[in-house]
């Protein structure tokens, strides 16, 4: 018997140039699909990691490391928290403004909360609005102190 001519047998394999085209057609629009609805999943059903204000409560440092008439901002879950030793003792407020979002640092030589963005200025102790656009005072975060440990959150 006569083996198959070599145009024969690659012809049986060979593809053609539109099956090419439409597996790498298809290919990109899964990709694409993919890229896009991964982000819009993780937006609309976010990992349940126990982050986040009033999540749990977390250690975050002790007074030895907020001496009275300083701060700290801390990391809580994945939200910035900002810690205060005042002298009417250690309270915390979230560090995000409430005007655009940023995250607020403490003014040491003010002493007062500050956001970089847009210079809005907030009251140590209340949280309050002082100066600036945020419209609205930092909302105030569960703290504790137990001997010399902080820990902030429900
Ligand atoms: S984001 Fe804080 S003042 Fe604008």
């Amino acid at each position: 018997m006569k083996p198959p001519a070599r145009t024969d047998y690659l012809a049986g394999l060979a593809l053609g140039r539109r099956p090419i085209l439409k597996l790498f057609l298809g290919f990109s629009v899964v990709s694409s699909l993919v890229g896009v609805l991964i982000p819009v999943i993780g937006y609309l059903w976010p990992p349940s990691t126990g982050s986040g204000a009033g999540s749990g409560r977390v250690k975050v440092g002790n007074t030895k490391d907020i001496l009275v008439g300083q701060a700290k901002v801390v990391p809580m879950g994945n939200k910035p928290v900002i810690v205060l030793n005042t002298e009417q003792g250690v309270l915390a407020f979230s560090a995000i403004c409430t005007h655009l979002g940023c995250v607020v640092i403490w003014d040491d030589t003010r002493k007062i909360i500050v956001c970089p963005c847009h210079d809005g200025q907030f009251n140590p102790v209340s949280g309050a609005v002082i100066a600036g656009p945020p419209p609205s005072p930092l909302p105030v975060v569960p703290v504790s102190v137990e001997g010399e440990d902080i820990y902030v959150g429900a």
